[in-house]
């Protein structure tokens, strides 16, 4: 087993695991995690986590967010790199593209978005939501294999499970979003919270609502499976890329600034 410390893989719509090896379901005290499988890449710890569920049993807006993040902080990743299934906004994009978002707006409703529901009252910094480290090595990794792959693009977090209007992919688009998917939002918040690095790579599964005719559960299914050759090969070699150490990024210290001086011997607890 490799001393460097794990890397999670968030598997969205159309993305089976990656890897193949031990699976195990993780307790947390938000409920059980789905069964996550463990192997080595490149002689690194790689877990990987299907958000939906083992039989995509979940929809958006049942995942349990909080017993995922929490599950893969338990196993000791400092890293997780989380696939989504998104819809073009940004006219540039077109199905089978990458994105690697650059920021997020939260238009869910009803999910669980904190770890922080009592005390110690806590505000955590998403000025980069992302992992910048993780960002540019995702980018880098991509360009080095010729995918046509978009960094500059906010994604925009909906409730689903149904898609969205026009009017509301309209409104999306005004507010500066160029992607729209159903899992962004709170995952990449909770893992902030447990100080983790996290980005996303997101592959456009069709063009949004009202730029395309229709929109089809089928058509996002088939465009991950089309994606997923090129999709995996960049995620494994961005894992075996990964630096060890955290380099200036903002995650690995998110809590130190985020709490009230007041309650820093339960920050001192909370913190890695
Ligand atoms: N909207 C929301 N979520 C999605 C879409 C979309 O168009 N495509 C894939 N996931």
């Amino acid at each position: 087993m490799s001393n460097k410390p794990p890397t999670a893989i968030i598997g969205g719509s159309g993305v089976k695991s990656i890897i193949k090896g031990d699976e195990k379901t993780i307790g947390t005290p938000y409920g059980p995690s789905p069964p996550i499988t463990h192997s080595l890449v490149a002689g690194r710890s790689v877990y990987f986590l299907p958000r939906h569920g083992e039989h995509h049993q979940y929809p958006p807006h049942m995942v349990n967010y909080r017993a995922n993040i929490w599950a893969l902080r338990q196993l000791g990743v400092e890293r997780i790199i989380a696939t989504n299934a998104v819809g073009g906004i940004n006219q540039e994009l077109t199905p089978g593209d990458i994105v690697i978002p650059v920021d997020i707006i939260d238009m869910t409703k009803s999910r669980k978005g904190t770890f922080y529901d009592k005390a110690p009252v806590t505000h955590i910094d998403v000025s980069q939501p992302y992992c910048p480290t993780l960002r540019r090595l995702l980018i880098d990794t991509a360009r080095m294999k010729k995918v046509n792959v978009h960094e500059n693009i906010a994604m925009a977090a909906t409730e689903g499970p149904r898609y969205e209007t026009p009017a509301e992919i309209r409104m999306l688009r005004t507010v500066g979003c160029g992607i729209v998917g159903m899992t962004g939002a709170p995952e990449a918040f909770l893992a902030r919270e447990l100080q983790l690095c996290y980005a996303s790579i997101s592959f456009v599964s069709n063009m949004a609502a009202g730029l395309q005719r229709q929109l089809s559960a089928r058509e996002v299914e088939e465009k991950g499976r089309e994606t997923s050759n090129i999709l995996n090969s960049v995620i494994v070699e961005a894992v075996a890329n990964i630096p060890e150490r955290h380099n200036d990024c903002p995650c690995s210290n998110a809590l130190v600034q985020a709490q009230l001086v007041s309650n820093a011997a339960e920050v001192e607890q909370l913190a890695r």
